[in-house]
């Protein structure tokens, strides 16, 4: 076994240049100075080799707990309800209410990321973490379920609840002895919701599209929501980022609206409310208020050190459904973010700044992402690319194809992008640059669609028709600011049967990842609810995190999650001892794919997952979990 191991990695090796590093790819990755350690992470670098030492464990069928390799431990650290400062108890019949939910963390935990706070000289053992909690599972939220369990019982109360389980935790977290605690009462504690004040910035800013009754100037946006994964920036701010907002928006009659608002609605797909909010909370209901959804979409700034600072929605970056973002520092100060749009034959995108990073830190930096250009990738065939451009008057986005502006340009940036040519990747979701080579890897999780009927057919950059699997690809370029690029597949998930490139531990639906400092590639998996440890989805189990050596390929199997989860969302202290990983959605399917399973439903919640309390008259509970060694070595070494 490991032999052919082996063979497949020097075949992979001579197939793929070697990367080259420098000093100026180096300063290209952009390490966040707040994060940076460098110097330790060098030393970890040239002493930590190879780079995966664990035992790989074996593929999770329908095990309902977290597994984690010999010699590590996992820990649960922070479940949805539990209190983000000293706030109320959880209560494990949902009664809690919408008050107390707004003190604790929300629901769905999916990315997060690691903000020290120096302690005795350490950057690894006080710090902050920050979360996205991305949506909700209305069934487990209330104790008699959301509006579709008990569509009479559907109150104010239930739909604040709601909003409150969404947005982003800020929770103070500190190492005592050789153990993790969240700090209660803390300063630094913070929920933003979906009802959260912000402000906005950037093009779209003030503008007409914007504009609401509520908030007639288009300057005061209230939450965020749908909030997937994340980004940081150099100068130590966080971004969330705004996903499937269309989803919480409900059209019952179009008759009044423009040409341009109806085709803006079917462009984002916005028509119908998985969530009930407008019955409640009339600005959901996008038929009398069509400037609503226009709010949502975009990449959301705070300083997580500030608790009353307030968010602001950067509407440079484009409005999507931002799954993630990741930048670059360029050799001249300018700087790149990456963001992809996770949805069928959507696009991959990037914003050059206009001005330089000087180098300090704080939230007055935010600027930058005001002034630039956003692009979208164009993958030829030779395996080139190339950024277009997405400017007003260029390009063909003119009065005369529809774009009024440049905030329309951005407002619409799915259809500007289908103006200049961009390609339809197959659900393009996390994007990662690797901190030496600068290289940019992105999962594309699936897209049965490919190939069907009237849809965009297999090209080489989505190779398969009716990719179930999944893939990941790589970008590399001369500088973060450049405008063309060489590109190649870095693996075709799956089955072998299905044409799999995986060198070691299979897997399939490959969403979350991130390079750590020490260039392991953490990569998760997103197999849908509904196709989990089911048909071929069968032989990939539970959901799981694998290690991936970028350089050779070999991929090894570190964590499977509870039953019907998501694992999403990973980071690393500076000196890679302490993990963080979220479960997302425990038990999320109706029912286990076993005969005689019981259905899940508001009066049996833990039908298909009890995880991670086990209570008899318990209920699934996303939560991060807490990664160590047990010998407090290098996470994955
Ligand atoms: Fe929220 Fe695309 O995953
Ligand atoms: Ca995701
Ligand atoms: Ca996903």
């Amino acid at each position: 076994m490991e032999k052919d191991i082996d063979s497949l990695i020097e075949r992979r090796l001579s197939r793929r240049q070697v990367l080259q590093y420098s000093a100026s790819t180096l300063l290209a990755a952009g390490l966040p100075t707040v994060f940076a350690e460098t110097t330790i992470s060098q030393q970890l670098k040239q002493t930590i080799t190879p780079l995966l030492g664990f035992k790989p464990i074996p593929i999770a069928h329908l095990i309902d707990d977290v597994v984690v390799p010999e010699g590590y431990r996992a820990e649960v650290f922070y479940r949805w309800g539990d209190p983000v400062s000293s706030g109320p108890d959880f209560k494990m019949n949902a009664s809690n209410t919408a008050e107390e939910q707004l003190q604790q963390a929300g629901m769905h935990h999916d990315a997060i990321q690691f903000y020290p706070l120096a302690k005795e000289g350490s950057q690894s053992e006080h710090g902050l973490l920050v979360m996205n909690h991305e949506y909700i599972d209305a069934q487990i939220l209330h104790a008699d379920g959301g509006i579709f369990d008990s569509p009479d019982n559907y109150s104010k109360e239930k739909t604040l609840k709601e909003q409150y389980a969404h947005g982003v935790s800020v929770i103070e977290v500190r190492k005592i002895g050789d153990g993790w605690q969240i700090v209660r009462p803390s300063n630094y504690a913070r929920r933003l919701t979906a009802v959260t004040s912000m402000q906005v910035s950037g093009p779209v800013a003030g503008t007409a599209y914007i504009q609401t009754e509520a908030d007639p100037f288009g300057t005061e946006i209230l939450g965020t929501f749908n909030n997937c994964s994340n980004g940081i920036t150099p100068w130590g701010t966080y971004l969330a980022c705004e996903e499937n907002f269309n989803d919480y928006f409900d059209v019952s009659y179009t008759e009044h609206l423009t040409a341009k608002q109806q085709s803006s609605f079917k462009r984002y797909d916005i028509e119908h409310s998985y969530y009930g909010w407008h019955h409640n909370d009339e600005r959901f209901d996008a038929s009398k208020h069509p400037n609503e959804p226009n709010r949502f979409g975009w990449i959301v700034e705070f300083d997580p050190f500030n608790p009353d600072s307030t968010p602001i929605k950067r509407t440079a970056l484009g409005r999507f459904s931002h799954e993630n973002v990741a930048h670059k520092v360029g050799n001249d100060g300018r700087l790149a973010f990456y963001s992809a749009d996770d949805s069928k034959f959507e696009y991959v995108y990037k914003f050059i700044s206009k001005q330089a990073w000087d180098g300090s830190q704080g939230m007055h930096n935010g600027q930058l992402l005001d002034e630039g250009i956003l692009h979208v990738a164009r993958f030829f065939e030779d395996g080139t690319g190339q950024w277009l451009p997405l400017v007003f008057g260029h390009n063909g986005l003119t009065v005369d194809n529809g774009f009024d502006d440049q905030a329309d340009v951005l407002v619409h940036a799915r259809k500007a992008a289908d103006q200049v040519g961009a390609t339809p990747m197959d659900r393009p979701e996390w994007v990662t640059v690797h901190p030496d080579s600068g290289e940019v890897y992105i999962s594309m999780t699936n897209n049965t669609q490919r190939g069907n009927n009237d849809k965009p057919s297999s090209n080489t950059a989505n190779p398969r028709d009716n990719n179930k699997f999944g893939h990941t690809i790589t970008i590399k370029e001369q500088d973060a600011t450049s405008t063309v690029f060489d590109w190649d597949v870095f693996a075709l998930a799956g089955d072998e049967q299905h044409g799999s490139t995986i060198i070691g531990d299979s897997y399939a639906n490959p969403d979350g990842l991130m390079i750590d400092s020490r260039g392991v590639l953490w990569l998760q998996t997103d197999v849908s609810s509904s196709k989990l440890n089911a048909g071929e989805f069968s032989q990939f189990g539970n959901n799981q995190m694998l290690a991936v050596d970028p350089n050779s390929g070999e991929t090894r199997r570190f964590l499977t999650g509870p039953i019907g989860c998501e694992v999403t969302g990973v980071v690393i202290t500076p000196d890679l001892k302490t993990m963080w990983v979220n479960i997302q959605h425990p038990g999320e399917m109706s029912e286990l794919p076993i005969k005689g399973a019981k259905k899940k439903s508001a009066q049996l919640p833990n039908a298909t997952s009890n995880w991670p309390d086990f209570q008899p008259n318990g209920r699934p509970r996303s939560a991060t979990i807490v990664i160590t060694k047990d010998d407090a070595g290098i996470i994955g070494s």
